[in-house]
């Protein structure tokens, strides 16, 4: 956020304080409870969010080097992403062309992937080398046998994949700066080239991978589920909300902004009091907490819309002089908060989805970013309710 943006985005959220008002919708939205609960949902998201769509795979410092690789299933489709020699990231099916079998683990830095099955050798651009058994492969048109390649880019930081083997005629290429829109100056903004993985957590609750992403956008449930742990440093119920396109982004502020109010206007440092929230669609928050960087996403499990799988990293600028026991502390915090009281709740709610209780669930006009969302989701699945 520039400092033109940081006096406006202060100023509209002191309004708010002093006016006990928030950024509101422009209706209250009524979202049917079979989008957290059907599996002909699940299945038209799968292919029109998580194929088509380029996905957040994190920041570039998860890929450091030449040689730098991480592998990942994305709702079923196995990726394998890696620096080559040329310092490009590249991403690949991770399916051996022989019969499928992974050719890489895990992460790590490699000079060539070696399939575990048979042996077939691939380089860090995709290409075989060559088959373990000549005799049994003569004939095998061994460039033509590389890894299947999947769209990626790397820009401002960030390397996205669309996880979706393009079809004949489509394009292979991602244009970031379009997907991302009005976001995208703001997001180079942040300098995300600066800073480096801290951890990594995973877990599999038992939600709809949604409801995941609605834990993170309203401020509204936090003087409540949140009373003993983060109520006292947020001001609840109050956010600014802007939208591009799918994506949107929410600022949320702490009690603390009170004490700026001591400095002339245009002199006050808003930032350290404002946590802000890019919902990067369809299925990534990144929060960006002034000194450091959370990115949560969330993917559906394949299968059952009631079981997502949630991914929290924690980047910390590359230069610091802070000790690995503070960004543990930050972690231990986000994990804490959203581990122990968002998810066990959403864990019950999910099972009041699927009961077939109530048809509907409503978002209020001061949940912006919620109404926001499934506006978008329901946009890019071209379905009406
Ligand atoms: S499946 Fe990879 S070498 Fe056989
Ligand atoms: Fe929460």
């Amino acid at each position: 956020m520039d400092r033109k943006e940081e006096l406006a985005v202060g100023r509209r959220l002191l309004g708010h304080i002093d006016c006990r008002t928030t950024d509101l919708a422009a209706d209250m939205f009524r979202n049917q409870t079979i989008a957290y609960a059907c599996r002909d949902r699940a299945a038209l998201e799968r292919e029109k969010l998580f194929r088509e769509r380029p996905l957040l795979m994190g920041l570039s410092s998860r890929l450091a080097k030449p040689g730098d690789y991480l592998t990942e299933d994305v709702v079923g489709m196995p990726v394998l992403l890696v620096r080559d020699g040329t310092g490009s990231v590249q991403a690949f099916a991770n399916v051996c062309r022989h019969r499928g079998a992974p050719v890489a683990q895990g992460c790590g830095n490699a000079r060539a992937f070696t399939c575990p099955y048979h042996g077939w050798t691939y380089d860090l651009a995709g290409r075989l080398l060559g088959a373990t058994d000549k005799p049994g492969f003569a004939g095998l048109d061994i460039a033509a046998h590389g890894l299947v390649p999947l769209p990626t880019v790397e820009k401002h930081g960030m390397i996205y994949v669309r996880p979706g083997v393009p079809r004949p005629g489509e394009s292979r290429t991602i244009d970031i700066d379009a997907e991302l829109g009005v976001f995208a100056p703001p997001l180079a903004a942040l300098q995300l080239d600066d800073f480096v993985l801290h951890s990594t957590d995973r877990i599999a609750p038992r939600i709809n991978w949604k409801f995941a992403v609605d834990t993170f956008l309203e401020s509204y449930h936090i003087a409540h589920l949140h009373r003993k742990t983060i109520a006292p440093y947020f001001v609840g119920n109050c956010c600014v909300f802007d939208s591009g396109g799918l994506h949107g982004r929410a600022s949320f502020v702490k009690n603390s902004i009170d004490k700026t109010r001591a400095e002339p206007e245009d002199e006050r440092r808003y930032l350290p009091h404002i946590v802000q929230i890019y919902q990067l669609f369809p299925n990534s928050l990144l929060v960006w907490q002034m000194d450091h960087i959370e990115i949560w996403r969330t993917f559906p499990k394949q299968g059952d819309p009631g079981v997502c799988e949630v991914e929290l990293t924690l980047y910390k600028p590359v230069e610091t002089t802070k000790p690995d026991s503070y960004w543990e502390k930050n972690r231990d915090i986000a994990i804490r908060t959203v581990l122990d009281e968002d998810f066990p709740l959403g864990e019950r709610m999910q099972i009041g989805f699927e009961s077939g209780a109530t048809e509907e669930v409503v978002y209020g006009r001061n949940e912006p970013a919620l109404v926001h969302f499934h506006r978008s989701i329901r946009q890019a699945l071209g379905v009406a309710a």
